[in-house]
């Protein structure tokens, strides 16, 4: 297995970025394969922070990086983004980065949408991002999407604007909007496309011929299981399949070319947005974990919601994502605490579940049931093997993937990329 497919095995910010960064330095090219800028990877390197939502985490190493046909794109914040970065010195060319042409874009007119239907669900809300996610991922299996290679091509754009502008108008109107400024959205794309198209590419050839050469890819997924469009928590997820499967459709690969899939799962639970959220904590532990865990979103700022691992969860994820070995990361924000809780089954209406129910109001019923390990008063930041953990840590990680059912390969224990225990390598096993 010469690839390895890293996805989030919760609800996002599980650390996919950090470890993505670790392995990048021995992969050949690092592929973005589903969602957008809704997602916020931190990668922190001898103490300088690098913040990415579009590009892959490969960049910062210099490798290959490829942002793939399954994942939607805005072009301006794109440019923003590769300007940041160039600005903290990391080099970005068509030589380092490619992007699908066959990527659906994201336009204002997402944006505005995004924000239009959030507001007018008040309470009701998902709690999105507010980046145009669905409404661009609406219009691509609508088939009236704006893609990347479109920009070459924008003389001719007018019969697709008339299909896509149909679509908007009736809906802007609907929220006592103007229609689309076809003019403006036009000038807007003339302006940025020659930025983009410098990058275009079929990838999927320039991945055949990598594969070809024996080459390792590093496939990047964004957000996680619990926010898959069809395995999460239903309707407060994200728009696009999230799970380990996406990264062939994602990319233009086969699904032979997966290789290793490396589940990140954090040491306990967060979740940012609305939804079910079974072992989530409104005591101190919950303010606790937060603040020792800096667990505020990278993308919108918000406070995430903190709460006690859940293996119900997590094995859920593992099964569903066939994920080979789970990479925990976080496990030193739990350091210092009396006692750990580990979410190992629910109760529903009375019946013991041993999975997560499809239905929302189940989801939102069910109670936890816990079984309580004793903490580490010893520090495990910064650990590097394994022979720096303490027992009680130690312990803490092995009753993890007896529960799901899935073997730890890397443990992180900051955010740092060098403060990662390797137990087994992903490019090699
Ligand atoms: P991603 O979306 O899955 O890439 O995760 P985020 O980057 O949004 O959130 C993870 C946060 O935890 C980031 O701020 C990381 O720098 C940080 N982080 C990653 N691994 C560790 C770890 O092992 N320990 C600590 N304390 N922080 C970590
Ligand atoms: P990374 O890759 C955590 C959440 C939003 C919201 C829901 C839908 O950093 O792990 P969207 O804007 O996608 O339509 O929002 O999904 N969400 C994330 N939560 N991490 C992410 O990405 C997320 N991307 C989207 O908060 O609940
Ligand atoms: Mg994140």
């Amino acid at each position: 297995m010469a690839n390895v497919t890293v996805i989030g095995a919760q609800w996002g910010d599980e650390g996919k970025g950090k470890i993505v960064d670790w392995l990048a330095s021995r992969a050949d090219a690092v592929v973005r394969f589903q969602g957008g800028h809704n997602a916020g990877h931190t990668l922190v390197v001898d103490g300088n922070v690098y913040k990415l939502s579009l590009l892959p985490s490969g960049i910062v190493t210099g490798t290959l990086s490829i942002i793939g046909n399954g994942v939607v794109l805005d072009p301006w914040h794109l440019k923003s983004e590769i300007e940041k970065l160039e600005g903290q010195g990391v080099s970005i060319t068509d030589d380092n980065f490619a992007i699908a042409d066959n990527c659906p874009l994201i336009l204002p007119i997402h944006r505005d949408l995004d924000g239009l239907r959030e507001t007018a669900a008040g309470s009701g809300k998902i709690g999105t991002t507010g980046r145009g996610i669905g409404p661009a991922y609406e219009d691509k299996v609508g088939r009236r999407a704006i893609r990347v290679c479109d920009l070459a091509h924008l003389d001719s754009l007018e019969p697709q604007l008339d299909r896509l502008c149909a679509h908007h108008d009736a809906l802007r109107a609907g929220f006592d909007q103007p229609p689309v400024d076809r003019e403006a959205l036009l000038a807007e794309l003339r302006e940025i496309a020659p930025f983009v198209l410098q990058f275009a590419q079929p990838v999927w050839k320039r991945l055949k011929k990598v594969r070809k050469a024996g080459a390792r890819i590093l496939f990047e997924g964004a957000q996680g299981v619990l926010l898959d469009i069809d395995h999460g928590t239903y309707p407060f997820v994200t728009s696009s399949n999230t799970v380990s499967g996406t990264a062939a459709s994602g990319s233009g690969l086969g699904p032979n070319s997966t290789g290793f899939v490396l589940g990140i799962v954090k040491a306990y639970t967060t979740r940012v947005g609305s939804g079910p959220f079974p072992t989530e904590l409104s005591d101190e532990v919950g303010q606790r974990l937060g603040e020792r865990g800096h667990e505020f979103g990278t993308v919108t700022g918000r406070q995430r919601r903190c709460g006690w691992f859940d293996a119900v969860l997590v094995r859920q994820s593992c099964a569903i994502s066939g994920v080979t070995g789970i990479a925990l990361t976080k496990v030193d924000v739990l350091d210092g605490l009396d006692k750990v809780k580990i979410c190992t089954g629910y109760r529903l209406r009375g019946k013991i579940m041993d999975y997560f129910p499809s239905h929302a109001a189940d989801q939102a019923e069910v109670e936890p049931i816990y079984e309580e390990m004793d903490g580490w008063s010893e520090s495990t930041a910064g650990a590097r093997s394994w022979a720096d953990l303490p027992a009680n840590a130690i312990k803490y990680i092995q009753r993890v993937q007896e529960l799901i059912e899935t073997p730890v390969a890397l443990v992180s224990t900051s955010p740092e990329r060098e403060d990662t225990i390797l137990v087994r390598d992903p490019f090699v096993d």
